[in-house]
C-alpha cells in the first residue's frame, strides 16, 4: 500500500525521472543514457496497473486502432502492434475507462474527450464541422487581441521590467481562449473575465488533487470539492456569456469578434445541442487548454529569440532576427511553422495520454535490447503513453534530443511530426487552431519590430528545448515541472523591447 502511494506521488512530483529510475537498460555508454528509455516500463499509480509506454511506434499503434472504428470500416487485423505498421484490432484501447476517475466529474457528459467508438466518432465529425470555418474567421481577431495585449497598460507583457515569460504568457493564453471562445477581453469585462478564469483554475486543481475526497464543512473545503463546486457554476456562465455574444452579434454596428459557437446555441444552425456547446466551451476555455497554450508559447518564445546556434552568440544571432529578415513570406511562414513544430516535438506541452485496455494483447517492443523481446499488457490495464520520450525516440528521428530548427521545413524529407496533440480518431480537436495561434502571435510580435531579451541558464530547461542533449534526469526533475503541463520550475525572466534593427 506504502509503496503504491509513494509511487503515485513520485510520478506526480517528476514524470521523467520516474520512468528513468526504472530504467532496465544496461548503463554502459552514459552519453546515450537519456536517449535510450525502455520501450514500456511498469508500475501501479491511483491503485492502477499501469504500462508506461515511451516508444513513438507502440504509442501510434494505440492510438491509431480505433481510427475508423466508430465507423466500423475496418476488419480487425493482427493482434499485435509491430514496427512493420500492422495495427492492432480496433478498439483494443480506450480512452474513457482511462480518464472517467481523474476526469468525469469534471468534464460531464456531454464530452468528446471521454468519448469513445460511435458516439466519439458522431461527435468529432460534428465538431470538426464547426471548427472548419473557425480558424479563418478567429485568426483576424487573434492578431487584434496580440496587438491589444502589447499594447494595453493593464496588459501581461510589461515595457518598462523585466517579467516571467510563462507569467505573462499564461495571462496572454486567457486573453485568446476567453477572447475567441467567448468575446470577453480582461480590460472591458474585468469581472466576468477574473471570475471565469479563477473558476476554470479551481477546476483544474481539483481535478488533479491527490486528495479524492469531496469534502466541504464550514471554513474549508478540499481542492476536489471547490473543483466540483466549479464546474457547477461555469456551465450556467457559460451560457450567460454566449448567449450574451449571440445578442450582440445581432447588432448591426457588431463586427465578426463573437464566439464562433454562440449562433450555433441560438440558431441551432451547426447541428450541435445548447448542451454540447456549453459544454464543450468550458473545454475550449479550460485551464488544461490554457496552460497548454501557455506551455507551448514559452518554448517557442525561448526558441526564436533566446536560442543561439553555437556560430552565431551574438543578437542577430537569433531565430526571430533570421525570420524577420526574409523578404519571401512563404519563406518566412515555412521557417516559423519548422520551428514551432520541432518545439512541440521536444517540448510537447501534455507530457502524455491515457488509455485502458480492454482486451490482453502483445506488443512487439521494437527497440534494443533484445529485438525479439515482447510485452503483455493484460485487459483491464492501463497504457499511459509518455510523449516526452516518444518525441525523441532514436529509432524514428535522427538527432532525436537536438533542437533543429529547420527539421520540418517543408521540402525536407516527410517526417514523423511527434505526437504533442496525440494522433488517431482522437487527435487533438484545437491543434490547427493552435498552431495558426502561435504562428500568427509571433508573425505580429515580428510586424510590430518587438523582441524578447533574456537567459537561460538551467540545465533541465536547457534539455526541455533539446538546446543541451548531454542527458540529465535530474537535471530535468529539479528545473522542470511537468504536470498539469510543463514549464519551467523558476521564472525566466525576459524583457520586451522594441528590435534596434527596426
Ligand atoms: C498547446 C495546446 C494544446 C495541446 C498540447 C493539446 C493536446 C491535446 C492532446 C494530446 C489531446 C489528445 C487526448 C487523447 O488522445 O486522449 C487533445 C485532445 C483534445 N483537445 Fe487539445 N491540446 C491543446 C489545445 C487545445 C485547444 C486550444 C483546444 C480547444 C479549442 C483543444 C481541444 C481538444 C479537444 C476537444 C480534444 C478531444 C479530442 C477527442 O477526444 O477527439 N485543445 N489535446
Amino acid at each position: 500500500m506504502a509503496s503504491r502511494i509513494t509511487q503515485s506521488l513520485t510520478f506526480h512530483q517528476s514524470p521523467g525521472s520516474f520512468i528513468f529510475d526504472r530504467s532496465q537498460w544496461p548503463d554502459s555508454d552514459d552519453t546515450t543514457r537519456a536517449e535510450r528509455i525502455p520501450p514500456v516500463v511498469t508500475a501501479e499509480i491511483l491503485n492502477r496497473n499501469v504500462h508506461i509506454v515511451s516508444s513513438y511506434r507502440l504509442c501510434k499503434a494505440i492510438l491509431t486502432c480505433n481510427e475508423t472504428s466508430g465507423a466500423r470500416e475496418a476488419e480487425p487485423s493482427s493482434g499485435d502492434a509491430r514496427l512493420d505498421g500492422q495495427k492492432l484490432p480496433p478498439d483494443t484501447f480506450t480512452a474513457g475507462p482511462a480518464y472517467e476517475q481523474l476526469m468525469a466529474a469534471f468534464f460531464p457528459p456531454p464530452d468528446i474527450l471521454l468519448q469513445d467508438g460511435k458516439s466519439h466518432h458522431e461527435s468529432k465529425n460534428k465538431w470538426k464541422t464547426s471548427f472548419a470555418g473557425l480558424i479563418e474567421n478567429c485568426i483576424p481577431h487573434v492578431e487584434i487581441l496580440t496587438r491589444q495585449a502589447l499594447n494595453l497598460q493593464i496588459g501581461p507583457f510589461p515595457r518598462d521590467r523585466p517579467f516571467d515569460l510563462y507569467e505573462a504568457l499564461k495571462d496572454f493564453a486567457w486573453d485568446l481562449l476567453l477572447g475567441v471562445f467567448l468575446g470577453l477581453r480582461r480590460d472591458t469585462n474585468k469581472k466576468n473575465f477574473g471570475e471565469i478564469v479563477s473558476r476554470q483554475e479551481d477546476l483544474l486543481r481539483g481535478q488533479f488533487s491527490l486528495f479524492p475526497v469531496a469534502l466541504s464543512v464550514p471554513f474549508w473545503s478540499s481542492a476536489r470539492s471547490r473543483g466540483l463546486k466549479a464546474v457547477r457554476n461555469l456551465g450556467p456562465a457559460m451560457r450567460k456569456h454566449l448567449n450574451h455574444q449571440w445578442e450582440r452579434s445581432q447588432q448591426p454596428s457588431e463586427s465578426g469578434q463573437s464566439c464562433p459557437f454562440a449562433h450555433g446555441i441560438k440558431a441551432g444552425s451547426s447541428g450541435l445541442s445548447e448542451e454540447e456547446i456549453v459544454s464543450h466551451t468550458r473545454l475550449f476555455t479550460s485551464s488544461i487548454a490554457n496552460k497548454a497554450l501557455a506551455s507551448l508559447l514559452t518554448a517557442y518564445f525561448m526558441n526564436m529569440f533566446l536560442w543561439r546556434d553555437s556560430e552565431h552568440q551574438h543578437d542577430e544571432g537569433s531565430l526571430a532576427s533570421l525570420v524577420a529578415s526574409q523578404a519571401d513570406p512563404d519563406t518566412r511562414h515555412s521557417m516559423l511553422s519548422s520551428i514551432l513544430l520541432e518545439t512541440a516535438r521536444l517540448s510537447p506541452p501534455v507530457v502524455g495520454v491515457m488509455r485502458r485496455s480492454m482486451e490482453t494483447v502483445k506488443l512487439e517492443q521494437d527497440m534494443a535490447p533484445d529485438e525479439s523481446s515482447s510485452h503483455t499488457i493484460p485487459a483491464g490495464h492501463d497504457a499511459w503513453l509518455y510523449f516526452v520520450a516518444a518525441n525523441r525516440d532514436p529509432s524514428v528521428f535522427k538527432d532525436p534530443g537536438e533542437f533543429r530548427w529547420d527539421r520540418f521545413m517543408s521540402g525536407e524529407t516527410s517526417q514523423d511530426l511527434g505526437l504533442a496533440f496525440g494522433a488517431g480518431c482522437k487527435t487533438c480537436l484545437g491543434a490547427d487552431l493552435t498552431h495558426q495561434i502561435c504562428i500568427t502571435v509571433m508573425h505580429t510580435l515580428l510586424d510590430c519590430g518587438l523582441k524578447i531579451e533574456g537567459r537561460v541558464e538551467e540545465a533541465g530547461v536547457k534539455q526541455w528545448l533539446g538546446w543541451d542533449r548531454s542527458p540529465s534526469p535530474e537535471a530535468m526533475a529539479r528545473d522542470l515541472k511537468q504536470l498539469p503541463c510543463q514549464k519551467p520550475r523558476r521564472p525566466v525572466m525576459v524583457t520586451l523591447c522594441r528590435n534596434s534593427m527596426e
